[in-house]
């Protein structure tokens, strides 16, 4: 242990699951509840047998699908929550941002939070002082400094946690999902930041769907699958394996697919992308997503997002977002079709999430990978759309004139 930054010893997690709603007031992710509804009490082990070692310095990259329990293994090594078994050596200060929310107090002023999260870190009042111009410049949310945090937008918890976690002078810092949310300023502002404290030779772990980051920032990955290490190596090795399972996943029906989330009473029992002539996709050309449920969809919304095969958005469909062309489907309907005239797609691979989410607000269904598939090149406007790695993935109608 004397040279590791980290060092995890088979930890396991594991949760009563189907004791009561409200006592798992946010969780997302359905098991919990779909169990519930047969109001027995069961054990879920969000983690099962995680045993790793971090070197100093070492910017460790965490991936896998929803519900893998990479955010439980964060907030075992920042002691947000004790694991059930097994044990965590972490030497030096650690400094945590977390799920938007953990470890601020809803009450207290983002003020009051900055040195409530110092004090948790172990900072005096003094030196958390001497750094809260620093937090508060970072920030980027001056103007509402002093007011009470749940007043707060999400990206505003976002800005304030980060500038918190990466000021604190961490020696280890922890990182949950946060790259890729906040505007693109704020991003290489936190990129920027992790960069610095990378070179200052302090440890880092991060938590991202965007691989291209953890490809980028990462000198090593690994590859969390419910709830064990599924692959330890170098992101590149990592993120390939990955993006295999997520493609395995995708070419199982949906209806068979295990790995998914949410309360359940409704599920997404088949998807269908539809073309001009057939199922093959084309870039300029006419595209029809559909997705079939299992039981009437009245009240329910179905959102579905596109992105690339690195885990970067590229776009988002939902009907809760209405708009005057959108045809009301009858009170039983089970199908969500969704037209567009002119796919504005480069040619290449994407792959698709959806979710059904009920009236009262609760997932019914999110499903990760749900679907693979690939836009054949075509005319946008007539201009030939070409895959162009790294420029993006969308070819926006346009004509060049004489200025
Ligand atoms: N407080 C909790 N009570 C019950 N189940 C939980 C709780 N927190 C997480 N889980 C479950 O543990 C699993 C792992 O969750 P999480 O660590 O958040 O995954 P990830 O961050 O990889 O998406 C999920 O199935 C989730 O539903
Ligand atoms: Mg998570």
């Amino acid at each position: 242990m004397k040279h590791l930054a980290i060092r995890a010893e088979h930890l396991a997690k594991s949760y009563m699951v189907g004791r009561e709603r409200n006592s798992f007031p946010t969780l997302r992710e359905g098991l919990a509840s779909f169990r519930s509804r047969r109001r027995t009490v069961s054990t879920f082990w969000a983690l099962r047998d995680v045993s790793f070692d971090v070197q100093p310095g070492e910017v460790l990259g965490i991936i896998g699908a929803n519900g893998a329990g990479k955010s439980t293994l964060l907030k075992i090594l920042s002691r947000i929550v004790e694991p059930t078994s097994g044990r965590i050596i972490a030497r030096g200060r650690v400094g945590a941002l977390l799920e938007v929310g953990t470890g601020f107090h809803p009450e207290l002023t983002g003020r009051e939070n900055v040195f409530l999260n110092g004090a948790i870190l172990g900072m005096s009042r003094r030196e958390t002082a001497a750094r809260f111009e620093q937090i508060v410049e970072f920030s980027g949310i001056e103007p509402f400094i002093d007011t009470p945090v749940k007043r707060y937008s999400s990206g505003m918890y976002l800005r304030l946690g980060f500038a918190v976690a990466a000021h604190i002078d961490p020696d280890i810092l922890i990182v949950d999902e946060v790259l890729g949310v906040g505007d693109a300023a704020f991003q290489a502002k936190c990129l920027g930041r992790i960069g610095e404290l990378v070179g200052e030779g302090r440890t880092v772990l991060i938590v991202s769907h965007q691989l291209a980051a953890i490809q980028k920032l990462c000198s090593r990955a690994i590859l969390i699958r419910e709830g064990v290490v599924a692959m330890d190596g170098t992101p590149t090795t990592v993120i390939g394996e990955h993006l295999r399972m997520l493609q395995r996943w995708a070419d199982e029906p949906i209806h068979l697919r295990t790995e998914r989330s949410g309360r359940g009473h409704v599920r997404v029992e088949a998807i269908r992308i539809q073309g001009r002539a057939g199922p093959t996709l084309i870039s300029g050309e006419r595209a029809c997503f559909e997705f079939r449920a299992n039981g009437p969809t009245d009240r329910v919304r179905c959102a579905f997002t596109i992105y690339d095969v690195l885990g970067q958005g590229v776009t988002s469909f939902d009907t809760g977002n209405s708009a005057p062309q959108d045809v009301q489907t009858g009170a039983r309907s089970q199908v969500f079709c969704c037209e567009i005239d002119s796919l504005p797609l480069r040619p290449g691979r994407y792959r698709l999430n959806v979710a059904l989410t009920a009236g009262d607000g609760v997932i019914e269904d999110r499903c990760e990978g749900a679907l693979v598939f690939d836009v054949q090149p075509g005319l946008v406007a007539g201009r030939e759309a070409v895959e162009a790695p790294g420029f993006g993935h969308v070819e926006i109608a346009h004509r060049w004139v004489a200025a």
